[in-house]
């Protein structure tokens, strides 16, 4: 059997579950040839490492910062979600085209498509790349979007390019949404914020808090969310709704929802 080899390219890659993830589900299915690997590459050797993909038994790959944006003119195509968003977290063969996709879309939308609340409105914490990939899912879903930002410009930027309204950062808690989602890295771990929280007042006006953030899985704002009786999304769904549909991508199988989220849960609390 021929090798086929997989693997995540970023810089720095850090604590990246997906190297576990998928390994754990190629065993889970019995695919013997496949490997998942960690390619940390800056970003003046990008064209080297797409070149490599060429050239090498690389059967796909995912996508992290800070390349994200900047892969995307080495690709031979791009899928219409990659396109809109700007930036491709998956690389996967199309006969002899190198093609770009993005998960990260429907891995934010998963849980809410799958979770009984009715959402007509969001408010969307931070204007950086993972926050475009939302606000796209968010407008794919018709969830009217206000977008809020430390920095202004960046925000008036975002609004401006993804056709939302803004509010101040200053003025984030008088928003009323159904919806509230952290794209900012305040509280992740390893990050210099990690225990810190985007939101320092109540949650009266917001029924539905979602992280992120995957790690840790319970965030100082989920914390505060599950005390005030929210509704909570963890960033481990959208991690594992991407991480799926690059599965499907690759392989042509499926990757379990339930397991993985708890394979998951288990690698991180055993870290
Ligand atoms: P990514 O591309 O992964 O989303 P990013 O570009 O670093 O990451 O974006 C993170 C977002 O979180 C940015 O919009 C950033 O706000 P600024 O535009 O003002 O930099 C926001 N962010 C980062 N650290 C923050 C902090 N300590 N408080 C509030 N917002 C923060």
């Amino acid at each position: 059997m021929k090798p086929q080899i997989y693997g995540i390219v970023g810089h720095p890659l850090g604590h990246s579950l997906s190297p576990t993830l998928h390994n754990h589900w190629f065993c889970e299915c019995g695919f013997e040839n496949k490997l998942y690997c960690a390619w940390p590459i800056p970003p003046d050797k990008l064209d080297d490492f797409v070149r490599a993909v060429r050239l090498l038994p690389i059967s796909g790959a995912s996508v992290t910062i800070p390349h994200k944006e900047t892969i995307t003119p080495y690709l031979d195509e791009l899928s219409p979600a990659a396109r809109q968003v700007g930036a491709v977290n998956t690389l996967y063969w199309r006969g002899d085209s190198l093609a770009g996709e993005n998960t990260d879309v429907c891995g934010f939308m998963a849980p809410l498509l799958a979770g009984g609340e009715s959402i007509n409105s969001a408010l969307v914490l931070g204007a950086g790349g993972a926050s475009r990939a939302v606000i796209h899912g968010l407008k794919e879903m018709g969830i009217k979007t206000t977008i809020c930002n430390r920095s202004r410009d960046k925000a008036e930027a975002m609004a401006k390019d993804m056709k939302t309204d803004i509010i101040s950062w200053e003025k984030r808690y008088s928003a009323q949404a159904d919806l509230l989602v952290n794209t900012t890295p305040l509280g992740m771990h390893g990050d210099k914020t990690g225990g810190e929280t985007p939101w320092e007042k109540d949650m009266r006006r917001i029924k539905t808090v979602y992280d992120i953030i995957y790690n840790p899985p319970c965030t100082p704002l989920l914390k505060q969310a599950e005390e005030e009786g929210k509704t909570v999304i963890s960033g481990l769904e959208m991690f594992v709704g991407q991480a799926r549909e690059q599965f499907r991508i690759w392989t042509g199988q499926k990757m379990d929802r339930e397991p993985a989220l708890t394979f998951l849960g288990k690698t991180l609390r055993g870290k």
